[in-house]
């Protein structure tokens, strides 16, 4: 069976697509490399066995998407990462921000609009801000967007709604992501980030290569317990499998419409606790200092998963020391072997 992964050659999307071959399904990947790595196809042909069916198209070009689906039309269901995601750049670029996120997800939802598909779309846990009560549940007020790449999400969410509201023959889930981090335990895959890393993880590993002099730790003075922001760090390959428990939900007959759901560990960690964890499972002592908070983070945010556990029948496995472990290999792989 068919699965359109668009972005399946960035961090979660090469790693969703590993996750659909084992369990069965057939990805065909569309990506318009703008943040991602051709060689990634190569590398998923080291681990599947066969290179996927790839198109390099951008989805803001509705006729290319068109032409495409035209020509694909057994496509079952539909995994949709293409999107520009870096909160900072967001600010800076909003427009940039605004057309490829909106522009892409209508063009493929009006592309295959008619056809009983089922749609996983790539949200994230930034729609809930700074949430009141913790761990934060699926039904909790979306505030408002702390950032253009937030306020992205929040309104796709709400298109996906109006499009199955309207009857069209979608039945959609939409994952809202903590904070994925780590890789493929072959080690052939993992996180690429484009110049300076943005995320915590990637910039503990280039520290702990020799890339990068040192870390910060963007503010130690918050209300939590050793001063750091706490997140919900969720690896890469439990959060790639929560995309094959959705498309499996949604081609159940009992499953109809729109849901959504958080995909975390329901555990946060702080920053200081990441790399004490990196430094506990890899030996490497890493460079840090403190330094100030960074505009725009929330002090503290992790998810509360019972929903994902009970009917998605999918629940994360493995913990934040199998994540360093992960991520390190990953960075020690790409100084050897640079793509
Ligand atoms: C985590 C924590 C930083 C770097 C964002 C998006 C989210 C998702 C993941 C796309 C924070 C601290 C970081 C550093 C640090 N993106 N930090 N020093 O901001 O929680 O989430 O990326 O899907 O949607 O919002 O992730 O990894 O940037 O930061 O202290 O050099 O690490 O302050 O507390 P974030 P992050």
């Amino acid at each position: 069976m068919k699965i359109l992964v668009t972005g399946g050659l960035g961090f979660i999307g090469s790693h969703t697509v590993v996750e659909l071959v084992n369990a069965g399904y057939d990805p065909v990947i569309i990506d318009d490399l703008s943040n991602s790595n051709i060689k990634i196809l190569d590398q998923l042909a080291k681990i599947i066995g066969y290179k996927p069916d790839f198109y390099q198209i951008d989805l803001c070009n509705e006729k290319a998407v068109k032409d495409f689906a035209a020509k694909e039309t057994d496509i079952a269901g539909i995994i949709h990462f293409a999107a520009s995601k870096a909160v900072g750049e967001s600010v800076k670029q909003p427009l940039k921000y605004y057309r490829n996120n909106f522009y892409s997800l209508i063009n493929i939802l009006g592309a295959y609009n008619g056809k009983a598909l089922n749609f996983v779309f790539s949200s994230s846990c930034t729609v809930y801000g700074q949430p009141d009560i913790l761990p934060v549940t699926e039904d909790a007020p979306v505030k408002p967007a702390e950032s253009p790449y937030g306020n992205t999400k929040q309104i796709a969410e709400e298109i996906l709604k109006d499009v199955v509201a309207a009857g069209t023959k979608y039945k959609v889930i939409a994952l809202r992501y903590f904070n994925p981090v780590g890789a493929h335990d072959s080690a052939l895959i993992g996180e690429l980030p484009n110049g300076v890393p943005q995320n915590l993880v990637p910039f503990i590993t280039q520290t702990a290569i020799g890339k990068r002099e040192k870390i910060t730790v963007f503010g130690d003075t918050y209300n939590t317990p050793d001063g750091s922001c706490i997140r919900d760090y969720i690896h890469v390959v439990d959060l790639a499998k929560a995309h094959v428990a959705a498309i499996k939900l949604m081609e159940r007959e009992s499953f109809n419409g729109y849901d959504v759901f958080n995909i975390g560990t329901g555990t946060g960690s702080s920053v200081l606790e990441v790399i004490k964890a990196f430094e506990k499972v890899t030996g490497v002592t890493l460079n840090y200092e403190i330094g100030p908070a960074r505009d725009g983070d929330v002090e503290q945010v992790w998810g509360d998963v019972t929903k994902s556990t009970k009917k998605l029948n999918w629940k994360a496995d493995l913990d934040i020391n199998t994540m360093m472990a992960s991520a390190w290999e990953w960075e020690k792989y790409i100084a050897q072997n640079p793509l």
